[in-house]
């Protein structure tokens, strides 16, 4: 095993072998697979990410379009954005991309229960997440969901391991928690107000690490050995940097996701997989 778990090649791999299927899938049904993204906003990060879901759909062979609201859009202006999708049969996934804007931040779990359970690439409705809970994975989280599968193509079992994760949000922490749990892991679920978090960090196998805080996790923080899984973006004058501080850490640990290039494609690629499982859904293909 590479002691770089290195997402990108990954996602490049499953991308490459996902192009082909929806080749077959597309001569097959006539139907193209189609991502609808709504972004409300201009928050520049958020605008990056929603253009390189869209470059990597098309690099496959799905079809996307993008609603964009302006950032005053009034939480029924989303939410008839949001149905006329569910009611659009060329349309198979939708994406809302997250944080709305300040103002209409308090609307998120509102406008994401809209989204048809049949659509919701991000497994967000209260139905997906409750499959998730009972072990049907289905429409599960995409950042999660490429977290297992680049564990999984590199050989890390995580049956039996102790595991932290140092985030609790319904994008991250939690869905992984189920996850791992459903894989027969034992999980630590950290925040803000953990106390002595050290003990947590110390203590785990693998750590996934959610903050937000540039380089937050040092070698002293880790076990020897350690597969440390870094989901942190932190644009510092210009330059991109993870929760985890890569070059203190290296020697230390067993292996180690890079920045960039390590979880981010492999969110991306999560998401063209799920958009294919509502595809093949909707079209009574399974
Ligand atoms: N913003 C950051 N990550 C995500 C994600 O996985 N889904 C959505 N909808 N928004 C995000």
């Amino acid at each position: 095993m590479d002691k770089i778990l290195d997402g990108k090649k990954l996602a490049t791999e499953l991308n490459n072998r996902l192009k082909k299927r929806i080749s077959d899938l597309t001569q097959e049904t006539n139907i193209s697979p189609t991502l609808a993204t709504i972004l409300v906003g201009k928050d520049p990060a958020s605008k990056v990410y929603v253009k390189i879901k869209h470059q990597t759909c098309e690099k496959v062979g799905i079809n996307s379009v993008m609603v964009s609201l302006p950032e005053s859009a009034s939480k029924s202006q989303i939410s008839e954005e949001i149905e006329k999708l569910n009611r659009d049969v060329s349309v198979h996934a939708i994406l809302l991309q997250l944080p709305l804007p300040e103002k209409s931040r308090k609307f998120t779990e509102f406008l994401l229960q809209k989204i048809d359970i049949y659509k919701d690439v991000d497994g967000f409705h209260y139905l997906n997440r409750g499959k998730l809970f009972y072990k049907t994975e289905q429409l599960v989280p995409c950042t999660p969901k490429g977290i297992i599968t680049l564990l999984d193509h590199n050989g890390i079992n995580v049956q039996g391991k102790d595991i932290t994760i140092i985030n609790h949000s319904n994008l991250l922490g939690k869905p992984l928690m189920v996850m791992l749990v459903n894989r027969d892991a034992t999980v630590s679920v950290c925040h803000v107000h953990t106390k002595n978090i050290e003990k947590f960090t110390r203590n785990a196998d693998i750590l996934v690490v959610g903050v937000g805080k540039a380089q937050f996790i040092t070698k002293d923080k880790i076990k020897s050995g350690a597969v440390i899984i870094d989901v942190g973006i932190n644009r510092i004058e210009g330059r991109l940097y993870g929760d985890v501080d890569f070059e203190d850490v290296y020697d230390k640990c067993g292996s180690i996701t890079p920045v960039p290039g390590g979880v981010g494609p492999m969110t991306v690629a999560s998401l063209l997989q799920n958009t294919i499982i509502a595809y093949k859904t909707q079209l009574g293909l399974d």
